[in-house]
């Protein structure tokens, strides 16, 4: 189980492979890697080409561990498991898709990692892609691990290259004071992307997906966002509008679901309120808690079943669709500074507005 500096993963498979600890003659032999499995579209390949030279892919085990998160492994179920979801999960119905990742620490005393990584690579190449690929690929043949990576392999694939005028990306303002940040470094500290689909699902839909550090809330949810109805009926007060019907998949720390719809008001025949209607894990499981991603990843290598991890091909997809961003004029332009405990810099409300679109959140922080 690599769960070192990344710089030792080539050297510890050599020596593994040269002490012949990796050859499965007598027994299976699996590899755990840490992330960041690359840290841009060729150094990711060069490393996998050479893993892969060592071990076939059913022995290597890529770790993400928000695929192991209990929430993150629910939105299949809710996805295929009922059927008042699924037919108007398309572009028919569906607005736009959000996907916030947000967290309140500042990156502290990991800025020595950090300040080689920044957000792109520490969580949208992986998190927030993946959460993606589960909300939006098509139902897979079972649930064997093949056939679900296939589905969001697949998915990875469809997602249209990134244009330079569809990314947003920030740095709190006293990052640059952080002991083991370079100075005047740029390092991202908060990313948004505008991503389409391009599939008959998904044309014209816009998911956007924002990630970062200091922000204003700990929250990590999906939210999709439903059209307006096709006609008002309805006889509203002059200013009145009707909020979006939105499903929120809170996958933390609110785990659980919430749909919002709009409610008559008691008593008004010309007022609509927007209302809640919730799941949460702690009160429908009796208050159990759920088991943390890592004991269910390494449980699962240790069974050989690679359904929650990475493969070859679809970490590839998702460095191909981030790379182009690390480097050229994005890479060029001046870092947008934002006040710790906002929600990160305007330009990511530009972003949406561009389209009639406000960042909306459902679950609780
Ligand atoms: C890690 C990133 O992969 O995920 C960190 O390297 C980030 O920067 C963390 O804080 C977030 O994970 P979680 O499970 O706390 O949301």
């Amino acid at each position: 189980y690599l769960a070192t500096a990344p710089r030792y993963y080539v050297p510890a498979v050599r020596h593994l492979a040269a002490a012949q600890m990796i050859r499965q003659e007598q027994g299976r032999r699996a590899l755990v890697v840490e992330k960041p499995y690359g840290h841009d579209l060729a150094s990711a390949e060069h490393l996998d080409d050479f893993v892969l030279e060592h071990l076939s892919e059913r022995q290597v085990f890529r770790i993400d561990h928000y695929l192991g998160k209990e929430t993150a492994q629910n939105i299949v179920f809710f996805r295929f498991a009922n059927t008042i979801f699924e037919p108007v999960w398309n572009r028919g119905y569906i607005d736009n898709v959000q996907i916030t990742v947000a967290e309140t620490v500042d990156v502290a005393e990991r800025a020595g990692y950090y300040d080689n990584s920044g957000a792109l690579r520490d969580m949208m190449q992986n998190h927030l892609l993946q959460l993606l690929a589960l909300v939006a690929m098509e139902p897979p043949s079972s649930l064997d691990p093949q056939a679900l990576r296939n589905e969001r392999v697949k998915l990875l694939n469809s997602i249209r290259p990134i244009e330079p005028e569809d990314v947003v990306l920030g740095q709190y303002a006293s990052y640059a004071d952080a002991p083991g940040v370079a100075p005047g470094s740029r390092t991202p500290t908060y990313a948004a992307l505008r991503l389409l689909i391009d599939n008959w699902r998904w044309q014209g839909v816009p998911f956007y997906l924002r990630t970062g550090k200091a922000l204003r809330a700990k929250t990590s949810e999906i939210s999709i966002q439903f059209k307006p109805p096709p006609d008002i009926m309805f006889d509203l007060k002059a200013d009145a509008t009707f909020t979006p019907n939105r499903v929120s998949i809170c996958v933390q720390p609110d785990e659980g679901v919430h749909l919002t719809f709009e409610s008559k008001v008691p008593d008004s025949a010309k007022e609509s309120r927007s209302v809640d209607m919730a799941f949460h894990y702690r009160d429908a499981f009796d208050g159990d808690e759920l088991p943390d991603a890592y004991e269910r990843l390494l449980l699962n290598a240790l069974y050989g079943d690679a359904s929650l991890f990475a493969r070859s091909d679809g970490n590839r997809a998702s460095w191909r669709l981030i790379d182009p961003l690390l480097r050229g004029p994005l890479a060029d332009r001046p870092v947008t500074v934002y006040e710790p405990g906002t929600w990160g810099p305007m330009e990511s409300d530009r972003l949406l507005a561009r389209a009639g679109h406000l960042w909306a959140l459902g679950c609780e922080h």
